[in-house]
């Protein structure tokens, strides 16, 4: 099945027969219609031209998701503001997810404000990969892909159903993926919004004082570091 196939989320006993396809780093996030909580959608018109956060999450009515589904809720004005839309996926119905949202809501403190996808056929699940048949056959792990404006899948992240996921963590990942793609920077090793950044290699020195007004320290020839440029 090729990346850019286009697949409807109604059940389909020939799932299974499905190939559980391998996303990397740069692919075109694959396509696909689907019945969410906040009604149908085609993916990528969906996205728009906004940056997007696909992720999923093992089952509905499990306490780690509960709590995960909360934190994104409240994180919504952090994501807004980066342009990034979010939204999950298990592979429950529809009917189970919006009964489970009034929980979430309850135990969370919060409202959720962004679309679940319902997979009950492992459609959507199969065709991003989220399925590890040596973790679980039936359910996905918390996989995590983040797209970019071009539709291309710029980060992947994967964890099993018994560890939640870090949103700040996703939050600075996506910084960081913003400043590479608007400024030419990369950032190092516990990089934190505000700290300095290092020039990619592709930039030659003869361009940096026109690109990095705020300055540059050449370490080594390899390794040039500037201000976060976009403060
Ligand atoms: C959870 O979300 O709490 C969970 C789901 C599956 C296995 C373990 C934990």
């Amino acid at each position: 099945m090729s990346a850019e196939t286009v697949i409807t989320a109604t059940p389909n006993t020939q799932s299974t027969a499905l190939p559980n396809v391998v996303l990397r780093l740069g692919d075109t996030a694959p396509n696909f219609t689907a019945d969410t909580t906040e009604g149908t959608i085609d993916f990528h018109e969906w996205l728009g031209s906004s940056w997007g956060v696909l992720f999923s999450h093992p089952a509905d009515y499990t306490p780690v998701c509960t709590t995960e589904l909360g934190t994104t809720a409240k994180y919504k004005g952090e994501f807004e503001s980066r342009n990034v839309k979010v939204i999950a996926l298990s592979v429950d119905s529809i009917e189970k997810h919006h009964s489970w949202i009034r929980d979430i809501n309850e135990t969370q403190q919060t409202t959720v404000n962004f679309p679940l996808i319902a997979d009950p056929d492992r459609r959507i699940a199969l065709l991003y990969g989220m399925i590890h048949p040596n973790a679980s056959e039936n359910v996905t792990v918390r996989s995590v892909f983040v797209i970019g404006p071009d539709k291309k899948i710029k980060l992947t992240i994967n964890y099993p159903a018994s560890t939640g996921r870090n949103f700040l963590e996703i939050l600075r990942a996506i910084d960081s993926l913003q400043l590479t793609a608007n400024y030419g920077v990369a950032t190092p090793a516990n990089w934190h919004h505000g700290d300095d950044v290092v020039i990619v290699p592709a930039i030659q020195d003869a361009d940096i004082p026109q690109r990095f007004p705020k300055g540059a320290t050449y370490v080594k020839p390899y390794l040039r570091i500037t201000p976060q440029p976009n403060l």
